[in-house]
């Protein structure tokens, strides 16, 4: 497997690769647990050479945010990548991304507002800054993001669409821990009594859809206030920041569940932020 960290080297090898194979990328932030490898899995299955990307892009998190202390483990990452079964990893770094002169960005409009993007002002523009320039870079065939940040994958395909980016996004589905906590790097913030906590999200995600499904109820209230007594039951410090009923595909609320309804919640427990979601069909 190849390492690469020149956005030169990157541009001469997709260029060459692209005249005999499909090209798959799995943009990451390293770190990588399950999930991201369930990507590189799903790139190989779709494309022919899969090129995956470490890089914690400042552009996406807020001066109050963890950019200092998120967690790297550049050689741990690569040795798992490898073991994936990728071809090469692409390994930029920060400088070269964003020059001292830099000074474009992509703003995709309407579905930043809601959810994420109204308690992350700004950070869908930093996702879709970095991830416009690692598809020119790159220009790959297919790219796979996860489920696990839904609205992420929905901002990047309207994205896509509406710069003609020729690029097919896949969304792969949210790799859990045994319990049903979705793997995310910040999982590691929490201790053992905390972490048995986390459960919370998953616990109310799947009582909502149960009520959904086999109860039939589809009134929004009513799952809402059910879930925030399943998350206070399982943890009482918990700081809801939002439970959201929406449309899978256009994001837009809705007032009662449907077969392409989507909830997502955001909670903060000890400190720190998680994020989930679920189809309720
Ligand atoms: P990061 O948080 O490292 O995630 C990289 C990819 O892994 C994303 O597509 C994310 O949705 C996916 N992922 C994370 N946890 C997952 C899980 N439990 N199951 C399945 N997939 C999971 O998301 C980012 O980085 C950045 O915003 C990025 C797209 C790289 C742009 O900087």
């Amino acid at each position: 497997m190849q390492v690469i960290r020149s956005i030169g080297k990157i541009q001469k090898l997709c260029r060459e690769v692209s005249k005999r194979e499909t090209i798959g990328l799995v943009p990451t932030m390293g770190y990588l647990h399950r999930g991201h490898l369930s990507l590189i899995e799903r790139a190989k299955k779709e494309s022919g050479f899969v090129i995956v990307t470490i890089f914690v892009n400042p552009a996406q998190f807020a001066p109050n945010e963890d950019l200092k202390k998120y967690p790297r483990d550049e050689r741990g990452d690569i040795e798992k990548i490898k073991k994936a079964g990728a071809d090469a990893v692409f390994i930029p770094k920060a400088g070269a991304i964003y020059p001292d002169d830099f000074q474009t960005h992509i703003k995709v409009e309407k579905i930043t507002k809601r959810l994420e993007g109204a308690v992350r002002p700004g950070h869908f523009r930093g996702v879709a800054t970095v991830v416009a320039k690692l598809f020119n870079m790159t220009r790959p065939d297919i790219a796979v993001f996860g489920q696990k940040d839904y609205q992420q994958a929905a901002v990047l395909k309207q994205m896509a669409r509406d710069l003609n980016f020729p690029i097919r996004i896949i969304v792969s589905p949210t790799v859990r821990e045994k319990d049903g906590l979705a793997m995310s790097s910040r999982n590691r913030y929490f201790s053992n009594s905390q972490r048995e906590e986390a459960v919370c999200l998953y616990r109310a995600l799947k009582r909502a859809r149960e009520m959904a499904r086999k109860e039939n109820v589809r009134d929004i209230k009513k799952l809402t206030s059910a879930m925030k007594r399943v998350i206070r039951s399982i943890c009482k410090a918990a700081k809801i920041d939002y439970i959201a009923f929406t449309d899978f595909d256009s994001l837009e609320p809705v007032k009662a569940v449907d077969r392409n309804t989507v909830c997502s919640l955001a909670v903060r427990l000890h400190g720190v932020r998680l994020i989930d979601n679920m189809r309720m069909h």
